[in-house]
């Protein structure tokens, strides 16, 4: 993909971004080499590149599997979880992003309290609990350093409902402590309907006054998507893609006003929609007025960045200096920050794009 020119150089939002696909390779080999982990992929920058970056497109199996090359250098190590927080943040704030959503699993950092263990860990005495605090740690300090404001995304896995319960027990207790919402991810193909774990822990969210977003229609059908706005009460979709596909329900959500968290490389390196873009989904929600963002969504295993999708929607779609800028304006409206906040990161977007 072509990185050579910015196709965007204004202030951004971004709202779907993985913490865990978003760690940097010299963390990664920094920490294995802590641990002692011996594995030829943790050799050398490009020894790790070549092994945890996808090579084929449409590939989600392949896409999936890189998550093993990387993590177990860094699950379960204090140092490691904070530090990854915090150059998240400085990272996003050299791509000009002034505001970003960042969500992860707290299970899949942790080694105590978790069942099943992952990555291959032992058992130790890091908590998905501490794990929250760690992260709250690392982006707050980031936010001070790097003068962004960042709020957090605690998520589900749809393969794990039974984790789902202490999901949102953590946005419950830390809400306002950066954590503003509850996703459910992972593969939907799963399962046919939505997991009695999942649907208990956004009925929860609902009643505590937690915001929520679910992957949907991404690789998995519009029926996907009509369970996570009429279940589980989703205010937003990542992805949604395939949502298209049911002209009732995709009429209804544009109606709505529902927000669509896109990711166009992400959906070409895992196959989620045709590898042209110039058929890609986004190019009728922009002509069809709906309500989207622009967003990385795994940049280490993707090996993107930010700048990469939105030079994707300049080159292949057709967007503008105004479309971008009204695209970030409807990213902020929805955005899950407080109303009185919201209004300050309009105030910063109008400002800088000129339009006060
Ligand atoms: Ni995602």
């Amino acid at each position: 993909m072509d990185t050579s020119f910015t196709a965007f150089n204004k202030p951004k939002v971004e709202l779907h971004v993985h913490l865990d696909a978003s760690i940097r390779p010299e963390t990664v080999l920094h920490f294995a080499r802590k641990k002692n982990l011996r594995f030829p992929w943790y050799n050398n920058r490009e020894s790790l590149l070549s092994s945890a970056v996808c090579s084929q497109a449409g590939n989600l199996t392949e896409f999936l599997s890189k998550f093993d090359f990387y993590m177990p250098a860094v699950v379960g190590d204090r140092e490691a979880v904070k530090r990854i927080a915090y150059e998240f943040v400085e990272t996003k704030a050299k791509e000009g992003v002034v505001y970003v959503e960042v969500r992860y699993n707290p299970h899949l950092f942790a080694n105590s309290k978790v069942d099943p263990l992952q990555f291959g860990q032992k058992e130790g005495d890091l908590t998905p609990d501490e794990v929250v605090q760690l992260i709250n740690q690392g982006l707050k300090q980031g936010e001070k350093d790097f003068h962004i404001k960042v709020r957090s995304i605690l998520c589900c896995l749809r393969h794990l409902p039974g984790w789902s319960s202490e999901i949102v027990e953590l946005c419950k207790r830390y809400q306002g402590d950066t954590v503003v919402a509850i996703d459910l991810a992972g593969d939907e193909g799963l399962k046919s309907e939505t997991s009695l774990g999942h649907l208990q822990a956004y009925e929860e969210a609902v009643r505590s006054g937690i915001h929520r977003t679910v992957h949907a229609g991404e690789a998995g059908p519009a029926s996907v998507v009509r369970e996570a706005v009429d279940l589980l009460k989703a205010e937003r979709i990542g992805h949604g893609y395939h949502c298209v596909e049911d002209p009732n329900l995709y009429q209804r959500l544009l109606h709505l006003g529902v927000h669509f968290e896109m990711c166009p490389w992400s959906s070409y390196i895992t196959g989620a929609c045709d590898p042209d873009f110039t058929k890609h989904p986004l190019i009728k929600l922009k002509q069809d007025g709906a309500n989207y963002s622009i967003n990385s969504d795994g940049p280490l295993p993707m090996g993107a960045s930010l700048q990469t999708d939105y030079n994707i929607a300049k080159t292949y779609m057709g967007f503008t200096e105004d479309d971008f800028m009204r695209m970030n304006i409807n990213a902020a409206h929805s955005s899950f920050l407080h109303e009185e906040e919201k209004r300050q990161l309009l105030h910063t977007l109008y400002k800088a794009y000129g339009m006060n």
